[in-house]
């Protein structure tokens, strides 16, 4: 089925053509890595997963209750636009299969832009070390894409097209001649925020396939980040001043975007709500004030650490209240990432022993049934 048959609200049947800028760079030194780029190399190589095999497919979702989580989440709730919900739960499902069909479809069409930015980063970026990065990202960004689709294709049935302001920040991204804008816009930017916004849902949701997808992703989205920050740090360190103002502005610019990237102007819209008493009901919803909030505690301490830590950037994340999320430790979050992908893979591995020795304890009762026969609440 044509993925156009799924969208809500219709997508462009045409590609979305970003002229190309800047320089396919070849370099004929194939022997000076650095040993931390290359120590993530060799590890985007050993973490490749297959999500065919690695995710549960066949775990049911139930489309009116994607996340499981509680209607206080929804950032209309107990305002005037929320009143016709009220004791109508046919249309309080609509809604949240809306709202989580918006959130997994800025997901995936933000992982196809990943995709094209990281292998834009390997004809453009002028070190071989950072090249081989960079295609084993390119990879595990179409995994990404390909799971987040499955997902929505088969389980929740509804697509909506990309944000605008997710849009703009993809085209300022791409259209920049400077190599290292594709670094900061999307690995910096758009991956930080995305990486957030994974690991809220992941650790707010008990269903357990969007669990497994988003940890599972997650686990590569923390050497993304690590990228981005070890090449970045080096470059900006050389940068006159100007030119690493330029790079804080855009900074400034690309954060005010994605703020409001979380808005969901397009729900409200298509669901037939007054769109303007519903923007307004979600700035001061104080759900999505600490969503928001959280959303930047993985920017915030990166734009620190690669050194664009300028006063405008300093007054813009203090003007949206984030500025405290400077002292954020990055490195143990993204260990806990890690660690959590891991303990759900050895959470499955023991459920699995479980089910086979169940099977092995009718099979010695004389009655014949695999492993696959169980039933699911066995698992
Ligand atoms: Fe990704
Ligand atoms: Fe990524």
């Amino acid at each position: 089925m044509s993925t156009h048959e799924l969208y809500t609200i219709p997508a462009e049947h045409a590609t979305w053509d970003v002229e190309m800028q800047g320089a396919s760079r070849f370099t004929w030194e194939y022997d000076d890595g650095r040993d931390r780029l290359l120590a993530l190399y060799q590890k985007g190589k050993d973490k490749q997963w297959d999500s065919v095999h690695r995710i549960d497919w066949d775990i049911e979702v139930d489309p009116s209750d994607i996340l499981g989580l509680p209607v206080e989440t929804i950032s209309i709730y107990g305002t005037d636009q929320w009143k016709r919900f009220e004791g109508d739960q046919k249309a309080i499902d609509e809604l949240g299969q809306h709202l989580a069909s918006w959130q997994f479809s800025q997901f995936l069409h933000g992982e196809q832009g990943a995709m094209i930015c990281s292998a834009r980063i390997v004809e453009s970026v002028p070190d071989l070390d950072s090249k081989f990065y960079a295609a084993t990202q390119t990879m595990d960004e179409a995994r990404h894409a390909e799971t987040y689709a499955r997902f929505l294709q088969e389980k929740v049935g509804l697509l909506y097209p990309i944000n605008p302001h997710l849009k703009a920040l993809l085209d300022d991204t791409l259209t920049d001649s400077r190599w290292d804008m594709p670094y900061l816009g999307m690995q910096v930017l758009i991956e930080g925020l995305a990486l957030a916004a994974f690991g809220l849902l992941r650790d707010m949701t008990a269903k357990p396939l969007p669990k497994q997808i988003l940890a599972y992703v997650m686990q590569d989205e923390a050497r993304h980040v690590a990228f981005g920050r070890m090449a970045l740090k080096d470059y900006y360190a050389e940068l006159t001043t100007k030119e690493r103002e330029e790079r804080e502005e855009f900074v400034v610019e690309g954060c005010y975007l994605m703020r409001d990237r979380f808005r969901m102007q397009e729900v409200w819209d298509n669901m037939g709500l007054d769109v303007e008493a519903c923007m307004e009901a979600v700035k001061h919803s104080p759900y999505f004030t600490l969503y928001q909030s959280l959303l930047f505690s993985r920017i915030v301490p990166c734009v620190k650490d690669i050194g664009l830590w300028g006063p405008k950037v300093q007054q813009a994340y203090a003007d949206m209240g984030v500025l405290d999320m400077a002292g954020v430790d990055l490195a143990a979050l993204m260990k806990q990432d890690e660690d959590i992908a891991e303990a759900l893979d050895a959470e499955k591995r023991e459920l699995l022993v479980r089910k086979q020795q169940v099977a092995e304890t009718i099979s010695a009762s004389g009655t014949e049934m695999s492993v696959e026969e169980l039933p699911a609440g066995m698992a």
